[in-house]
């Protein structure tokens, strides 16, 4: 079965997280990705190992179905090999810190020079523009300086990071919608263009309606927060588990109340009555404190807390059951532990057990995008340089004399490490 991306092929410079999770999706979507390392590797490859010698889960992860071929790009032969590929992909994928790629000689110009169809795209923690434009960005940096962490936790605790990496695979996302957008418009222009994607500016997008509220806020007070805010407050606060939206939720402990056994309960307009029924009987049913979803919000610390008294008696999963039954949006706080037993988790191919050559079985989280025509085939992440030879020669077309000739000259073994 032929794969949506199937025909393109991308450069792929990409290191860490932020850009690897790019283009392993497209991977997954059927383009030829060769990941084009230094000769040391992509520095995940040894970070945060478990088996000795073995690629990490930190870099199996997150470059699967990629082909590797490394390069030194600070050799004279090295950048003829990268001129060379630039000629025969569609895309080129970094994000190396700023200014990374002009030192190596390779501006955006420079690329589109060589080959003007291809896109160029880049992850960077700020932008190539403004006053950030020189600093270096990782995850937790981008859900600081993009309005994330000061909107999670509690009012009076610190700020939070989440676990979810909005900087890094969040940000991923956005690149890879930004060059499908670009590979589209090539149809039309035949030109490439260039990509660029902050990562500042995505976890501002993702933190998109936290900017609803603090414009909300020169207007009055938020009703649907618990915690309490007022007309002029400078700033969105954070507001705990609270839903933040239009219909009141929050997470309310089960039995037996460990650190994971809570059920997150949105109190849905349309749910109400049911729901007041099956926990509170009649009376709390018709009781005026709760009649309409302005008293729900404004005594909603007393609807947290029955909720909270009749989950007493149940497991998560026990008072999902119910809340079910009443059509009532619930989700029980899943661990990792859980997902990994989790038949649904399982049956839509979201646990994956693939194969390694050096740490043997593990799992990946699957392809989240489901084409009906072309569903994903996981397949396992490269070892340094395993292709090298394969892609100097079926891309390029060099016969091994060539081969031997560029190894003899160091076009790829490791450069002298950057400046301090
Ligand atoms: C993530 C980050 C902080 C890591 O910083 P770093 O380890 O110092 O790496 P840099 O990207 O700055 O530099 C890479 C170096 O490797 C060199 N290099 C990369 N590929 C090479 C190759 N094939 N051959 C030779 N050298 C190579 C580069 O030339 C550069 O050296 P230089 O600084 O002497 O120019 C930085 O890359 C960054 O800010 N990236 C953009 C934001 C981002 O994506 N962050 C999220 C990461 S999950």
């Amino acid at each position: 079965m032929s794969q949506a991306l199937e025909g393109f092929r991308i450069l792929d410079m990409t290191h860490v997280q932020a850009g690897p999770t790019a283009s392993q999706l497209m991977a997954w979507m059927g383009a030829d990705v060769i990941k084009f390392e230094p000769p040391t590797g992509d520095a995940t490859r040894g970070q945060l190992r478990d088996v000795p010698d073995a690629d990490s889960l930190y870099f199996t992860m997150l470059n699967c179905n990629k082909r590797s071929i490394t390069v030194n790009m600070k050799s004279p032969e090295g950048k003829q090999v990268f001129t060379e590929l630039l000629g025969h992909c569609d895309v080129i994928m970094e994000n190396f810190g700023p200014g990374v790629l002009d030192r190596l000689g390779f501006t955006w110009e420079k690329v589109h020079a060589i080959n003007p169809r291809i896109v160029m795209a880049s992850i960077k923690g700020f932008g190539s523009t403004g006053p950030y434009a020189e600093f270096k960005a990782y995850e937790n940096v981008a859900q600081a300086m993009g309005g994330a962490m000061s909107t999670t936790g509690v009012p009076d605790g610190p700020p939070f990071v989440t676990g979810a990496q909005i900087g890094d695979s969040g940000t991923g996302l956005h690149l890879v919608i930004g060059i499908l957008a670009a590979l589209h418009q090539r149809n039309s222009t035949g030109l490439g263009q260039y990509v660029e994607v902050a990562m500042m500016d995505s976890v501002m997008n993702l933190c998109r309606v936290k900017w609803r509220d603090h414009q909300r806020l020169s207007r009055g007070p938020l009703p649907e927060y618990s915690v309490h805010t007022e007309q002029g407050m400078p700033f969105t606060p954070r507001a705990g588990n609270d839903s933040g939206g239009g219909q009141l939720g929050n997470a309310i402990h089960c039995k037996p109340h460990g650190t994971n056994d809570y059920i997150y309960v949105v109190v849905q307009e349309a749910v109400w009555e049911a729901l007041a029924r099956r926990i509170g009987g009649e009376a709390l049913a018709i009781d005026p404190r709760f009649a309409t979803i302005g008293e729900r919000r404004r005594n909603q610390a007393e609807v947290w807390r029955l909720l909270t008294a009749f989950a007493a008696d149940y497991t998560k999963r026990e008072f999902m059951a119910v809340l079910n039954d009443l059509d009532v949006p619930c989700g029980p706080i899943m661990s990792t532990e859980d997902l990994a037993d989790d038949e649904h988790v399982r049956g839509r191919e979201m646990y994956v057990e693939i194969d390694h050559p050096k740490r043997g079985p593990w799992f990946n989280v699957g392809m989240p995008i489901k084409l009906s025509a072309s569903p994903a085939t996981i397949r396992r992440s490269p070892l340094l340089g395993e292709h090298t030879e394969e892609i100097l020669g079926d891309v390029l077309g060099y016969d091994s004399t060539r081969i031997e000739a560029l190894k003899g000259a160091g076009a790829f073994t490791a450069p002298a490490r950057k400046k301090v």
